[in-house]
């Protein structure tokens, strides 16, 4: 049965879309990926991935928050609508702050997806943290707790640190937060995500060990006393973003500044965040990091066309440039400007009409019933950007797999065409992303893990 209909789907092929798309033969092996979909399904262990790359100094694991590898064992996983749906209040959150309307600072987004597990404090104390180049202030649930959500490891307590330190409130580092406050004479920070999470508590310094090797002493982050919210066990969040409080930041003396990542391509494998290293690896290519003033936390990039099974979509430039484009380690879904993602789909539709559509899943409009099929071909899809790099995704970049009976492209539109369009983490899945901010860039290399 499985057989005989994916027959009929390379038939398909042959007569129907070779003649419209194909002048050469060669055209095929450029369109598809062929692939058995449970690569795409993640197992119920994780398998470590060794690839973590030895360029630089400081490697610390990512794991996805759900999923074997996640050191959070939590009770329930969300369920993909549960996701999904918490993705769209990221979104919205970043659009709100990204309108040309200023929306207060300090607001924040939701929480991510990935995990790094790192020390606090000497005796330093491991903590499972999100990893968000969305946000900019580190901070972790403290003791003794006003308010505090349940945790997989035990709580900081900061007086069992003994390098640990209040911030005063007339230190300039309490002046550079977006919201701060003074409670005898120490430093208050607060900040509220978009999901309605908040963490409030005590700007603080203490070592933070990235590596057994790798230790930022005095570094600042919020002692958080009152925290509030769906960070799903996780102790607290590791701020990647552009301003002076981020660990990006606080390890330019260390490090340099440039990190580098790769998400894993399922939740059943790992991946890593490095601090430092050299930006001139061989296979790595760079497009110009761009700032926009209004959201000094964003890195943005610039997306100028998409490809889809080979061909470039006609797309104007300006859709995307109008409105900006932001790499989001926060993010699941890629969104894209309304025409620029119409086009998308259409083009994909179009390349996967010979399989069943499925049901659309949240906010995932073009879905496939790919049961029964132990090979399927899902056509290639490449953003290219600025200083003409084209980044070819990973499969599983493409697709979003609930399960097999429902398989959907994995990019969204945005409601309002005046919305910057965000890369998400879907799409940055097995890349070795490479932000160097000294040299203003961002660098995509194929199989980072
Ligand atoms: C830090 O400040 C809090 C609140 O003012 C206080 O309770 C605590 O003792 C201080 N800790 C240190 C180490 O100074
Ligand atoms: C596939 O996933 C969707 C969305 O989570 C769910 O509604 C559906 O029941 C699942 N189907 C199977 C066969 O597990």
């Amino acid at each position: 049965m499985a057989s005989l209909s994916s027959a009929l789907c390379y038939l398909y092929f042959l007569l129907i879309f070779f003649p419209i798309v194909g002048r050469c033969s060669r055209r095929k092996f450029e369109t598809y990926h062929t692939i058995n979909i449970r690569t795409l399904l993640p197992r119920n262990v994780c398998s470590s991935s060794e690839a973590s790359r030895s360029l630089s100094p400081a490697s610390i694991k990512v794991v996805h928050r759900h999923g074997p590898c996640s050191p959070l064992h939590l009770k329930q996983n969300p369920n993909h609508e549960q996701i999904l749906d918490k993705d769209r209040s990221r979104v919205n959150a970043i659009h709100s702050r990204t309108a040309t309307i200023p929306a207060h600072t300090g607001d924040s987004l939701g929480t991510g997806n990935y995990i790094v597990t790192i020390g606090f404090g000497s005796p330093k104390r491991e903590q499972s943290v999100i990893f968000d180049t969305g946000s900019d202030l580190t901070w972790i649930q403290c003791e003794p707790c006003l308010s505090c959500y349940q945790q997989h490891e035990p709580i900081f307590d900061p007086s069992q640190s003994s390098t640990y330190a209040n911030i005063s409130c007339s230190s300039s580092y309490c002046s550079e937060l977006d919201i701060s406050g003074c409670t005898s004479s120490t430093c208050v920070y607060g900040v509220q995500y978009g999901d309605g999470s908040s963490t409030l508590g005590i700007l603080s310094e203490d070592a933070l060990t990235l590596t057994s090797s790798n230790v930022l002493p005095n570094f600042r982050f919020g002692c958080g006393k009152r925290n509030n919210g769906l960070f799903g066990e996780a102790a607290g969040l590791l701020g990647l973003g552009r301003k002076k409080v981020s660990v990006v930041s606080q390890a330019f003396q260390k490090f340099g500044s440039i990190f580098a990542y790769c998400l894993p391509s399922t939740s059943s494998s790992t991946g890593y965040l490095t601090f430092g290293g050299s930006s001139t690896s061989s296979n790595v290519k760079f497009t110009p990091m761009l700032t926009n003033p209004s959201m000094p936390t964003f890195y943005y990039l610039d997306l100028v066309a998409i490809h889809v099974g080979g061909r470039r979509l006609s797309i104007s430039p300006t859709v995307f440039s109008k409105v900006g484009t932001i790499m989001d380690s926060g993010t699941v879904i890629t969104r894209l400007p309304p025409v620029a993602y119409s086009s998308l789909r259409s083009a994909f539709r179009r390349l996967m009409s010979c399989y069943r559509s499925a049901q659309a899943l949240s906010i995932l409009d073009t879905c496939y019933d790919l049961t029964g099929y132990s090979k399927v071909r899902i056509p290639k899809v490449a953003l290219q950007f600025g200083g003409g790099i084209a980044t070819n995704l990973d499969t599983s970049g493409i697709l979003y797999l609930a399960n097999a009976s429902q398989a959907c492209l994995a990019f969204a539109g945005n409601s309002d065409a005046g919305d910057s369009g965000i890369i998400g983490n879907m799409q940055q899945k097995k890349f070795h992303v490479v932000y160097d901010v000294a040299n203003k860039a961002i660098g995509f290399g194929p199989n980072g893990c």
